[in-house]
């Protein structure tokens, strides 16, 4: 135990998080366990909305429902309220700002092969209609992708950077000033999935100059389905989204169809109704953590991410991504020569160590609510099933 963690080791409260118990959940990456106030928060909204409609729910909330969210969110990404827009996914947002930023015919969008595809199918769309050409780059041996090769794939020629903070199968972390400097020498912009960092691993993203971090909040940040979270730098503040709906509209109450003027700011991406509900649950969760400080959450999950590495390799586990540690986050993919990965996964699966199955390798992704007992358990587990 240290300064931080409570009796049980654990940087979370069971109280709020009573699954950690009877699991050992390492699948964060996959989806994080909700937090339970959260998640109470949002069924309570649901009930008053059925029973009172509109009385519950009026147009001044409907206005101000974000409200709350873009604070905390501000406070998440090291940003002001202004800069930040709330919509129901990543992928919305990531289109959204793809379509915004509209990337020339001949011009380069530099992807890595190993990306989420929700991180650049929405720009290979974009690419396919303006003629823009993905220029990708390939992973070494281990999956891990080389900084250098990344940096040196920006050239003249590219209109965007389009990149995954952590890795979803590697949890590789990148360097978001040095990619966001290398684009913007070049004119270029960079673009930002947060997904599989927002929560485990600090995004400054004013801080870095990336041009735009989007996430959404049911993995890392222990949310709802439904909430997607982007910061918007003040270049693309300036342009013109790619979904627009009545909430784009700077006073969405006016209903003029004729005519549509643009919010300042990063509002201008929020462009119509959600599952409200999950936004008010999305605001719980993320307090908790940033009442808990994402510095500290980083520091325990790499702690408790390098005790498991440290324990599958002396069990003759293949770690995947890179082996510096300051490009790892706390997601671990390994594989067993000679074992199927699907098959072990299940076995760990009912052994109550839930984890993922991603391609040929399994995905741990232990969380602040996980503790280094729970970690010691799940490579007994594995030992076990070995
Ligand atoms: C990096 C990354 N981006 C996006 C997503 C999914 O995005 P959405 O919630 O919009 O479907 C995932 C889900 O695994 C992911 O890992």
């Amino acid at each position: 135990m240290d300064n931080h963690t409570n009796a049980e080791g654990r940087l979370a409260s069971l109280d709020v998080f009573p699954p950690a118990q009877s699991y050992v959940y390492l699948d964060a990456a996959s989806v994080g366990l909700t937090h339970k106030t959260a998640a109470e928060a949002i069924n309570r909204w649901q009930t008053e909305l059925a029973e009172d409609g509109t009385v519950a729910f009026d147009e001044e909330a409907e206005v101000k429902c974000f409200d709350d969210l873009n604070a905390a969110t501000a406070q998440l990404f090291n940003a002001t309220p202004a800069d930040i827009a709330v919509a129901s996914s990543e992928t919305v947002l990531m289109s959204s700002l793809a379509w915004a930023a509209m990337p020339k015919r001949g011009s380069t969008i530099v992807a890595t092969t190993i990306t989420h595809p929700s991180t650049v199918y929405p720009w290979m769309r974009v690419a396919q209609h303006t003629g823009a050409e993905m220029r990708w780059v390939k992973p070494r041996e281990s999956m891990a992708i080389d900084m250098d090769e990344l940096l040196g794939a920006i050239d003249a020629n590219t209109s965007v950077v389009c990149i995954s903070h952590v890795e979803y199968g590697t949890g590789q972390t990148y360097d978001l000033r040095a990619i966001a400097e290398q684009a913007h020498r070049h004119g270029a912009l960079c673009v930002v999935d947060g997904t599989q960092s927002a929560g485990q691993v600090v995004v400054d993203a004013a801080g870095s100059g990336v041009d735009a971090v989007a996430t959404s909040t049911y993995k890392w940040l222990c949310g709802p389905f439904g909430t997607g979270l982007t910061y918007i730098s003040p270049r693309m503040q300036e342009m013109n989204p790619g979904l627009l709906g009545w909430r784009s509209h700077k006073d969405m109450w006016d209903f003029q169809a004729d005519r549509v003027e643009l919010p300042d700011g990063a509002k201008r991406y929020e462009f119509g109704t959600m599952a409200y509900g999950t936004a008010i649950g999305a605001t719980v969760s993320l307090r908790y953590l940033l009442d808990t400080g994402i510095g500290k959450i980083q520091a325990h999950n790499s702690k408790i991410s390098a005790q498991l590495i440290e324990g599958l390799r002396e069990l003759g586990a293949e770690v995947l991504g890179p082996t510096d540690p300051m490009q790892r986050s706390a997601t671990v993919a390994a594989r067993f020569a000679g074992k199927d990965s699907a098959q072990f996964a299940r076995t760990l699966k009912q052994n109550n160590v839930i984890a993922s199955l991603r391609k040929d390798f399994i995905r741990f992704s232990p969380h602040f609510y996980n503790s280094a007992d729970d970690i010691g358990r799940g490579l007994a587990a594995i030992r076990a099933a070995l």
